[in-house]
């Protein structure tokens, strides 16, 4: 899904009781850096997270690189103020997982444990499986040591899948994952293979 110019259609508005998520502006990109700037926020991110953040690194990703094919589809996580605070995201899949679509997020650390992501985690599941009829499972690698991370996905329905040994790399040491996935509402799993 992109248009003319290769980068996908800006997202919609999405609004919760707890944050609103909304397409990128440029003017959030103070805002972006100024969260983004924390070894705390980067450390269970992948290694290609910048850190230090700056703000050239902000206004890159505000323009038109959030839109780009190997990103999109990226929300604002906008909290008071309509300050945004964090990022939420769906990547479709291509070839052998193209029914599969990747989440990511983040969060400011001013902003954590108000249930905030929580919450936008649930309003993007629901968007996706509207936006992309071809895809029946969402699903993130989760850093094992990351518990905030995995209760925000059981928080919104998501299931530990499976554990992966040694099977990421951070900060140049390879570390367990593990990850949790959704099926479509309505389809279940195929039971073949099953006890075999
Ligand atoms: C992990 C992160 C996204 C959590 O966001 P948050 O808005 O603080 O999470 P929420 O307040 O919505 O919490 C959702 C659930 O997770 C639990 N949780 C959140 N942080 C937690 C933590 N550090 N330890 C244990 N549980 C935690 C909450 O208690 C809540 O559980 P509940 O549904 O049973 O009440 C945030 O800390 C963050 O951005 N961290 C840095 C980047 C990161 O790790 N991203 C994910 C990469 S896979």
């Amino acid at each position: 899904m992109s248009d003319a110019t290769g980068l996908a259609p800006e997202v919609p508005t999405l609004a919760g009781r707890r944050c609103t998520l909304r397409a990128l502006r440029a003017a959030d990109a103070p805002s972006i850096q100024r969260h983004a700037d924390d070894p705390e926020v980067a450390r269970n991110l992948f290694d290609g997270f910048p850190q230090p953040y700056t703000l050239a690194e902000a206004e890159r990703w505000c323009g038109p690189m959030h839109r780009q094919k190997a990103f999109a589809h990226v929300f604002g996580i906008a909290v008071e103020g309509d300050e945004v605070a964090g990022c939420i995201s769906v990547t479709p899949q291509d070839g052998l997982w193209a029914c599969s679509a990747l989440v990511g997020y983040w969060l400011g650390r001013a902003h954590w444990r108000r249930g905030i992501v929580g919450e936008a985690l649930q309003l993007v599941t629901a968007w996706a499986w509207d936006a992309f009829p071809a895809t029946t499972r969402l699903w993130m690698p989760i850093y094992a040591r990351n518990l905030g991370s995995q209760g925000v996905a059981r928080h919104a329905g998501y299931v530990l899948e499976g554990r992966m040994p040694l099977a990421m790399r951070k900060d140049g040491r390879a570390i367990d994952a593990v990850m949790y996935g959704c099926t479509r509402p309505g389809m279940r799993p195929s039971e073949e293979g099953r006890g075999s």
